[in-house]
Order: C-alpha cells, then sequence, then structure tokens
C-alpha cells in the first residue's frame, strides 16, 4: 500500500491501496476539510479509510485481506468503468461505498461516517475451531442486534443470513439444506443461502444476507451503525 503522511492526527486516517491520480488528486483537494488524514504505507496504525482501486486485478483479494485486518474500518473502492461482476465481488469482498473514480472523492465525503460515530459492529457468531469438517448449518437461531441469524459453511465458503422467514416466521434453520438452497419448515418457502433470493413462495422477497469477518479465532457478523450490512 502506498501513501503520505500529513495533517493532524486527530483526523480519520486513510491508507491508499490505489495509485491512481485522478483518485489521488480529488482526495488531496477534500482531505482538509474533509478531516481526512493519509497514512504513509509502512504506517503500523490501523486506517479509519482504506481506498482500493478496484481496477487492479487483486482488487478483490485486498478488499477481503483489509476487510480481514481493519474490520471496522470503511473500505471504499472505485472503478474506471463500472462493470456489474466486479461491483457485485467488491461489495461482496467488504466494500461499504463503491463509486466511479470521477466521483468517488466526492462520493467518499458524503458517505464516511463523521468522526467519532460508531461504524461498523462485530457480533460473534461462532469459534473457528468449530468450523473445520462442518458442512451445511453450523450456527442457527443466534441472536444479534438485527434479529437472529444462522451461520452455513458451503464449500468452505461461510455464509450468514437472517434466521426468520419473511413469510410467518418461522426459524429456516430448522429447515431442510440441499444444496444451497434452504426450504422453510412451516411453508416450503426456499431462499438460496449464498445470496439470500428468494426461490419459491409464498414468501414474497429475499432473506438478509451479512457481512462476516473471521478474526482472533472467531467469526464475527459485520453491521452498520444502523444495524444494515
Ligand atoms: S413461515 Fe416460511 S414459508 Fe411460511
Amino acid at each position: 500500500m502506498v501513501g503520505e503522511e500529513e495533517g493532524n492526527r486527530s483526523a480519520r486516517s486513510v491508507l491508499f491501496d490505489s495509485t491512481d491520480p485522478v483518485v489521488l488528486r480529488a482526495l488531496r483537494r477534500v482531505a482538509d476539510s474533509a478531516g481526512l488524514r493519509v497514512l504513509d504505507g509502512a504506517s503500523i496504525e490501523a486506517p479509519d479509510v482504506v481506498v482500493v482501486d478496484l481496477d487492479l486485478p487483486d482488487a478483490i483479494a485486498v478488499v477481503e485481506q483489509s476487510r480481514r485486518q481493519f474490520p471496522l474500518a470503511f473500505i471504499a473502492g472505485h472503478l474506471g468503468v463500472p462493470q456489474r461482476e466486479r461491483w457485485i465481488a467488491a461489495e461482496r469482498a467488504g466494500c461499504d461505498l463503491i463509486a466511479s473514480r470521477g466521483a468517488f472523492a466526492a462520493q467518499l465525503v458524503r458517505r464516511l461516517p463523521a468522526p467519532g460515530e460508531a461504524r461498523r459492529r462485530r457480533v460473534r457468531l461462532a469459534e473457528s475451531a468449530d468450523l473445520p469438517g462442518r458442512i451445511g448449518l453450523v450456527a442457527g437461531d443466534v441472536a444479534t442486534p438485527c434479529g437472529p441469524v444462522a451461520l452455513y459453511q458451503l464449500r468452505g465458503i461461510l455464509l450468514a443470513v437472517e434466521d426468520v422467514c419473511p413469510h410467518a416466521g418461522a426459524t429456516l434453520s430448522r429447515g431442510e439444506l440441499t444444496g444451497s438452497v434452504l426450504t422453510c419448515p412451516a411453508h416450503g418457502s426456499q431462499f438460496d443461502v449464498s445470496s439470500g433470493e428468494r426461490l419459491r413462495g409464498p414468501a414474497d422477497c429475499a432473506i438478509r444476507v451479512f457481512d462476516l469477518v473471521e478474526e482472533e479465532g472467531s467469526v464475527y457478523l459485520i453491521l452498520g451503525p444502523d444495524l444494515r450490512n
């Protein structure tokens, strides 16, 4: 990661994984007024904000690594030409904001949480030691600030979804899982746990899918201050 040190220590710190000159120029212009302090790439300080150039080939891995390393940071990515697949992959990897490079600085300033404002929150769902060899449901009906959540492991990927059926409130993790398709035990609605997509009614909407981070031997649900991911 590259960058430069400037500004005062009370400002929100920003770490760049971008060398895009358009973005860097725009961010330098707004840094002071937005209370941003650019970190040196060698800094050991945990950044408040990480900026990633999503056009770089390894960008998604960088977002994933940043999310693991700095679970409370606001991660923002910019794209030269918005591509849907890249956009979705970046969101799933943990980006809080994705914007085109021309609009990026303005959107970042607008979307950043105010200094001192609670950002993302962690809720422990399971212990990492419990995961090896587990396929399917790992933990169900886990109480969180945003309601019950279930944790699944499919093909080595951890997935956390809302554990309440939107049709009539049944506990979904008591239903049957076939591949990634979860069937509600009450009236048979089906959902894809990898995306939350509703596949069959009577439920008429998708279920929520949450961001996760694995850190210090535990798996955490990550929520924004408004309890959305
Ligand atoms: S409660 Fe799930 S389908 Fe009715």
